[in-house]
């Protein structure tokens, strides 16, 4: 272990994940007078955090990894070293949705942060500032600081709130500058201490005003409220795109004309197959079952309705491929182009592309499936149906001899295939399902593909 005599100030992470690695990497960076140390109990990921090849894919974090580390970034798996070394722990382990027991497919499954506090509270000989990473449902820091402080060592832990809201595939540049950071911190002389220490790391690069600071229950249900309205403006506008469909409306268009009023604003209302991601799911139904937790049944019905209008999107989506296709797609070779929830990822958790599969399998379609990153998070997926799909990284070998192509990613890359050569080496009529309404769809029906897209009118030859 590094000697942390020369650092001013020692902080550790617990959770090597999109949030942990990145997040501590760029504090690393911007803070070369900081230690900072990032434990996980998965060593195999460990590993790849200490090599060039790194867990996750994330455009520029290589750079921002190996300006730091070795000078005061570490990536370790001896976590009880680190806690007892630590003066400020974040703590950005999982909090998946609940399988199992009461709030089952809702609530937050607070197991692996609660081990995290047990362990911290069993091996710690100091006092310590926690600060909550991961997404939690509002008022754990409550409870995580009766667990820290109850009756045992005598060692006072300050429990803050510091959600993350960086975005898959943007994560550097959210994290150099982001909209806010926000630190929520109890109202007692200790919680404003270790509220300005916090402050101070992030004064180390972000501006002073875009620090907020609030008590701690305000933090943690900002975090899920703003998941939720952003997930809220991509279920109206996909709401909308059917009535376009029905209407030959044009999606983009009406997404265009309200984003200008300066009150809707323009971002976030890109129409698509749904959302997709680890947390706009899983973060809308805590907050749902926070609701029914508290009785409070219209607001949880509410938001819940938000998740609905997703999957029914991604259902409507396969439907309407079933549909253009002549109400069968059985034996039909469909090309997926796309598995990962965004582009620059190669994150598949809840990605829409999954749905979409496993509808098309159900149909008994020939799916392969194509995509830059996310091709080995497919594979653990769909484990259990591997020997009813192809996977190929090359797009135009995954659209040779197929009857569609689905587009399931945004990926910048399919933008700019020889859709042509593509067109040549497909069954006729040859069908473009674009889910994510990136392509040039004129273009592309001029070639001779019937081209759907997401609340636009269809474009077909027959
Ligand atoms: P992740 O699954 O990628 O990483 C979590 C890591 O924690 C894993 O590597 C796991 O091995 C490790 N871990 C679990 N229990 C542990 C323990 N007891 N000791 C040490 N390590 C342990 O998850 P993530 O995507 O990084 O998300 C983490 C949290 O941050 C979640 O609450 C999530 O909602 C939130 N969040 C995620 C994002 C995102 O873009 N992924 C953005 C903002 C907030
Ligand atoms: C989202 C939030 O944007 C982050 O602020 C938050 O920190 C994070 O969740 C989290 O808590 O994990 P992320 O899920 O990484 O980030 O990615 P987004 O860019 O929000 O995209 C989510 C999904 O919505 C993707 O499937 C994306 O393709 C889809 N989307 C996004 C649309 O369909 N239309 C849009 O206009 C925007």
């Amino acid at each position: 272990m590094v000697s942390t005599a020369k650092f001013a100030r020692n902080i550790l992470c617990i959770g090597a994940g999109y949030v942990g690695g990145p997040t501590m990497a760029m504090i690393a960076a911007r803070c070369p007078q900081y230690k900072v140390t990032v434990v996980d109990i998965n060593a195999a990921r460990i590993a790849a955090w200490n090599s060039d090849a790194l867990p996750i894919y994330e455009p520029g974090l290589l750079g921002v990894v190996k300006e730091a580390r070795g000078r005061n970034l570490f990536f370790s798996t001896d976590i009880e070293a680190a806690i007892k070394d630590a003066e400020i722990i974040f703590v950005s382990v999982n909090t998946p949705t609940k399988t199992f027991g009461a709030g089952a497919g809702k609530a937050a499954d607070l197991q692996y942060w609660e081990k995290t506090a047990r362990m911290i509270k069993r091996v710690s000989t100091e006092p310590k500032i926690i600060v909550e990473k991961s997404t939690l449902p509002v008022r754990t820091a409550a409870a995580m600081s009766r667990i820290l402080n109850a009756n045992g060592n005598n060692i006072h832990f300050e429990v803050l709130s510091n959600p993350e809201f960086l975005a898959e595939g943007t994560a550097v540049e959210d994290m150099k500058n982001p909209d806010r950071v926000l630190i929520g911190a109890p109202d007692t002389p200790s919680g404003i201490k270790a509220r300005d220490i916090m402050v101070e790391v992030y004064a180390n690069w972000i501006p002073r005003d875009r620090i907020l600071t609030s008590n701690v229950w305000s933090a943690e249900l900002s975090k899920l409220v703003a998941n939720a309205f952003l997930a809220q403006r991509i279920s109206s506008i996909n709401s909308i795109s059917v009535l376009c469909e029905k209407t030959e409306a044009d999606v983009a268009e009406v997404a265009r004309s309200i984003g200008m009023d300066s009150r809707i604003g323009s971002r976030f209302l890109a129409s698509s197959v749904g959302f997709g991601g680890s947390c706009f799911q899983k973060d809308i139904l805590n907050l749902v079952y926070i609701a029914e937790s508290y009785g409070l049944h219209e607001v949880a019905s509410y938001w819940e309705s938000v998740v609905l209008m997703n999957n029914y999107q991604k259902r409507r989506f396969v439907a309407n491929m079933i549909a253009a296709m002549f109400n069968t797609v059985a034996d039909k070779r469909i090309a997926v182009f796309g598995f990962a929830f965004k582009a620059d990822t190669g994150d598949t958790r809840e990605s829409p592309a999954i749905a979409v599969v496993r509808q098309l399998l159900d149909e008994r379609a020939r799916v392969v499936i194509t995509d830059p990153e996310a091709l080995d998070n497919a594979k653990t997926d769909l484990a259990d149906c591997l020997d009813q799909v192809e996977m190929v990284s090359d797009p135009y070998m995954a659209a040779q001899g197929a009857h569609a192509i689905a587009i399931c990613t945004e990926w910048q890359q399919y933008k700019v295939l020889d859709y042509k050569k593509i067109f040549d080496s497909m069954e006729k009529p040859a069908c473009i399902f674009d889910g994510r309404n990136i392509l040039d769809h004129e273009k592309l029906f001029a070639i001779g593909f019937n081209v759907f897209s997401i609340g636009k009118p269809a474009r077909k030859h027959y």
